[in-house]
Order: structure tokens, then sequence, then C-alpha cells
């Protein structure tokens, strides 16, 4: 589909007002897919392009990157930074995501604290993926300004309530923007989303299926021919559940980490072994499945897979979720 939507459009949400952007889009941050590419093609379509710091090894590779996003975009980006004990570089990656100008970050597990405290003395925004309202509620008093309700079905590591129902009920208890991520990928499912109170959406798996990203062409090809079906939940890539393609190698795989590293991840003298190594064997899969021919085909992807029918340039992802949102406003049935 080649839709078009016109270069004056806009719509204004708590989200676009904080960011200076035009669509209250964000590109979410994918590992091993998201790229110099994407974030700029994003940022400069009117939504904001964001991706994980750890997409880029070693550090010199992710200065390279923010440097050459900077000089590309005026446009507001964004940094996915993992804020737990597993990533040594966190601290690094945040000052030099400081010193380049990041605007916004995205934090996942662990506290946000530090990065909130030293975001906002650089006048940058910090919104936390969260899945229930207690995780919510402690990043609000922690300054956060605002939160990403990941809901069910999700790419990544999907919270288990509804997205729906998690949006509504967020946006009734907080006082910060909640911004929806979880099955999103298109204008319909943006509308419904914004119609239950989200001030933005954050969409993963839509873009993995773009030109821009740079991940094996299979890997495309089955975001675009899979159904929300073929979505299962997997343990073996990081410890936690994780979505992925039910390919032949997955479940041949199993879905379950072996007994003995399920037991060792529950002795606590042995925790702080066995988790980073699950990461590490886990990561390996996804690197070799995505950036490789492979036949171990572990693809990272949400249920909105179903919703996905062809490969198109971010910036034209982003034109058609903007105007099938308005085709879906104008083609709600009517109170009569
Ligand atoms: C391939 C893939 C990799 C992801 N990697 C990360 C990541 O590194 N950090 C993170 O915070 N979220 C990650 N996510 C989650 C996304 O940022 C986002 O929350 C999710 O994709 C939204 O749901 P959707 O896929 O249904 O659009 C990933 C998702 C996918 C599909």
């Amino acid at each position: 589909m080649t839709t078009q939507a016109s270069a004056l459009t806009r719509i204004e949400t708590p989200l676009t007002e904080m960011l200076g952007i035009r669509y209250p889009i964000i590109q979410a941050p994918m590992f091993l897919v998201s790229n110099v590419d994407m974030v700029v093609a994003a940022s400069e379509a009117g939504a904001i392009g964001t991706f994980p710091a750890l997409n880029y090894r070693p550090i010199e590779k992710y200065v390279e990157a923010l440097k050459e996003m900077k000089k590309r975009t005026k446009k507001p980006i964004g940094l996915n930074i993992i804020v737990n004990k597993s990533n040594t570089r966190a601290k690094e990656d945040l000052k030099h995501a400081l010193d380049a100008g990041v605007n916004l970050f995205i934090t996942s597990l662990g506290s946000p604290k530090e990065v909130i405290t030293e975001a906002h003395k650089n006048g940058a925004k910090v919104v936390c993926d969260v899945i229930n309202l207690e995780h919510a509620k402690k990043v609000q008093d922690l300054g956060a300004d605002g939160v990403i309700a990941v809901g069910a079905g999700a790419g990544g590591h999907a919270g288990p309530l509804s997205p729906i129902v998690l949006v509504n009920w967020l946006k009734h208890e907080l006082d910060i923007p909640v911004i929806a991520a979880g099955g999103i990928a298109n204008g319909a499912t943006m509308a419904s989303m914004l119609a239950v109170g989200a001030a933005g959406v954050s969409i993963g798996t839509r873009f993995i299926a773009s030109t821009e990203a740079r991940v094996e062409q299979a890997y495309k090809d089955a975001i675009v021919n899979s159904s929300p079906e073929d979505i299962v939940m997997t343990t073996r890539i990081s410890g936690t559940p994780a979505a992925v393609i039910k390919t032949p190698y997955v479940e041949r795989m199993g879905l379950d980490l072996p007994w003995y590293l399920k037991f060792a991840k529950d002795q606590k003298t042995l925790k702080k072994y066995v988790v980073p190594l699950i990461h590490y064997l886990g990561s390996k899969k996804l690197e070799e499945a995505a950036t490789g021919p492979s036949w171990k085909t572990v693809w990272s992807a949400g249920q909105s897979v179903g919703l996905v029918e062809d490969i198109l340039s971010c910036d034209q992802i982003i034109k058609n979720l903007v105007v099938e949102y308005e085709e879906t406003l104008k083609n709600l049935p009517k109170v009569q």
C-alpha cells in the first residue's frame, strides 16, 4: 500500500508535546534489529526512532552510531538502556548519549533512577517500560516522564495483561502519560489505544518488516507470513518469557530451559553466574538467526505479525499508520 499523509498533518497528544514530534509514534528499540538508518528514517518521518545501546558493540561503534544519527537528523532520537546489573556498559552508554544530545531514554528492567536524574539535568525525557501498576507507580514516584505499558502479545518480554485493559487502567491510576505497546501495527490498532487513553504508541514488530532493518530476508518474510497463533513464549532466550515465532527449530529446542539450568537459576549462590550465561547463550541464538543465513531460526516477534502484510520503508509504514488512523476515526459507527 502506498498511501500518503500530508506534510502538514499532525496528531497532537501529551507525547508529541513532550518531545516536539509530529506523530505520537515511537519506533520501539529492538535488540539486533534497530539501526542508524531506521532511527533516522523514523524521526525524519515525524515519529521518534529509538535503538538499544547494545546493538552497537564495542562501545566505539555505539559512539560512532550516535554521532551519525545526530548528523543525519536534527529531529529527536531515543535510546534504550537496560538498567539491570547484567548490563555493565549502562553508565558509559548514558554518558555518551547525554554528550550526543539524545532526547528520549527508554529504560527496561531494573531501576531507572540514575537515568532519570542525569537525563533531566540535560533536558531529556525518560519513559519506562512497565507491565503492571506497582512498577508504574514506582517509576512515576522516581520522576519518570511517562510509562510504556507493555501488554500481552508484544514482541520482546511481553506482560501478561491485555494491552487495552492495561493502558486504560494505568491511564486512570497515574498522573503521567501512558504509551501503549503490544500488538499495534496499523492505524486501527493505533486508534484503539489512543481511544482508551494512550498518549502514544510504541511499535516494534511492524518495523522488523522494513527495508531499513538489517536482518536476514528470511526473518522479514517470516514476519509477513506468520499469524498471531505462530507466536510462542520461550524462557530459553533470557530466563524470562520472550515472544518468538514458532519455527521447526524452536519446536525442536523446546520452550523451557533444560532442567539443570532451571535448577541452577533458582539457587541463590549460582543465580548470578547462571542468568548471564542464559542471556549469553540466548543472545547468540538470536544473533545467528537474525544476521546470517541459518537453519537455527529463533526469530523474536510479537502477535502483530498477523497484521503485517508487506515490507515497506520506515517512512511509508509511518505514513500508512497516520492515514489509516484518520480513516479509522472517520469510519467508526456514529451514535444516531
Ligand atoms: C525483535 C525485538 C527485539 C526487542 N528488543 C528490545 C530491547 O532490546 N529492549 C527493549 O526494551 N525492548 C525490546 N523489544 C520490545 C520493543 O521495544 C517493544 O516494546 C515491543 O516490540 C512492542 O510490541 P510489538 O512488537 O507488538 O509492537 C524488542 C521487541 C522485538 C520484536
